[in-house]
Formats: structure tokens, C-alpha cells, sequence
């Protein structure tokens, strides 16, 4: 399994979109900035729901509403992102693969927060029908808000590992 991922890996480091991101000088940080534009969005509007799950802020909108109105853009931001990590990925494959931090942030993180993203914002139909959210919405909407600090805080890891 762990050859593959190698495989995988060295293949995408020699694709063209591979060598374009690590060769040219504005190509990184320009992906860089795609990776950070979608993780504006995709973590903007998960934070708006969360909130509004714990029962924070203005309560214009029931929480099943604003699930309603974010959820487009909110898969909108993670096309996004999911787009400007690939290609940074491309870019210095087999090296990001033996990185601890990497490997804590995709491996383990990113899919444990995204499976409690979607469940979230598929009980927020359920809980949110109402002004107050019930105690198993506030609590889920904290655990999401700290899955994702977690992400964020082995992503910033990944330059020094
Ligand atoms: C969905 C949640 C994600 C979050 C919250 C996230 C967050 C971040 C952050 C904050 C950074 C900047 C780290 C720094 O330079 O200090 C970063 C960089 C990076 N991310 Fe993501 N990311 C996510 C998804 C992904 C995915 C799905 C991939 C790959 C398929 C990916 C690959 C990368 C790579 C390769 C870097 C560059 C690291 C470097 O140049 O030092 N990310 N990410």
C-alpha cells in the first residue's frame, strides 16, 4: 500500500502540472494562494454553521436555514481547496510523504474532520429547526470548530518537518 502512495508520488512529481509549480518562481506561491482563497471560504462558512450550532451570534436565520444558504459556496471553497492542495502536493510529492506533519494533517485530521463536517451538516436539517439549537448540536459544532484548529495546526507544521 505504502509503495503505491511512493508510486503515486513520484509520478505526480514528473507530471507537468508537477514540474510547472516547482520550477517556476510565481507558480507556488501563486497556488498557495488558490489553497489559502479556498480554505477562506470552505473554513469561513463551516465556522458560520458551527456558531450558529453552539448558539453564537445574531440568530436571523434557524440553523437549518443557514446550512441551506452556505451549503453551495461551502463546497464551492472545498473544490477550491482540494484543487490548490493537490497541485502544492504535485509540486514536492515524495518529500511531503516522509513529512510527520503531512502525514498527521491528510492522513489522520483532514479525513476525521471532513467525515464530522458532513455528518454535522446533515443533522443540522434535524437540529436547527428551531431558534435554540439542542445541547448535542452546541457540542457538535465545537468539536467541529476544533477538528479543523487541528488541521490547521499541523498544516502550519509542514514547513519545518
Ligand atoms: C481541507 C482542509 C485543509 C486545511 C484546513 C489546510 C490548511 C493548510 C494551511 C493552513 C497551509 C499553510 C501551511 C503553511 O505554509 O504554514 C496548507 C498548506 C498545504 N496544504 Fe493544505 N489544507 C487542507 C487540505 C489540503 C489537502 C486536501 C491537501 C492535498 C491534497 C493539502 C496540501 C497542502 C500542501 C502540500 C501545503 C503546502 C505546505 C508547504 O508548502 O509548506 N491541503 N494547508
Amino acid at each position: 500500500m505504502y509503495g503505491l502512495l511512493v508510486g503515486f508520488a513520484k509520478w505526480l512529481e514528473g507530471t507537468p502540472w508537477g514540474i510547472g509549480v516547482r520550477t517556476s518562481l510565481w507558480a507556488y506561491p501563486f497556488t498557495q494562494l488558490v489553497h489559502f482563497t479556498g480554505l477562506s471560504i470552505w473554513l469561513g462558512t463551516n465556522l458560520a454553521l458551527d456558531l450558529r450550532l453552539v448558539g453564537l451570534g445574531k440568530k436571523r436565520e434557524t440553523a437549518a436555514q443557514l446550512r441551506d444558504d452556505l451549503f453551495a459556496w461551502n463546497w464551492i471553497g472545498f473544490c477550491i481547496v482540494l484543487l490548490g492542495g493537490l497541485l502544492l502536493f504535485s509540486a514536492s510529492a515524495t518529500t511531503f510523504l516522509v513529512n510527520v506533519a503531512f502525514r498527521w494533517k491528510l492522513g489522520v485530521f483532514v479525513p476525521l474532520a471532513l467525515l464530522w463536517h458532513i455528518f454535522v451538516q446533515w443533522k443540522a436539517r434535524d437540529w436547527g429547526v428551531t431558534e435554540n439549537t439542542p445541547a448535542i448540536a452546541k457540542f457538535a459544532g465545537l468539536a467541529e470548530i476544533l477538528l479543523w484548529i487541528c488541521v490547521i495546526w499541523w498544516a502550519v507544521q509542514i514547513p519545518n518537518h
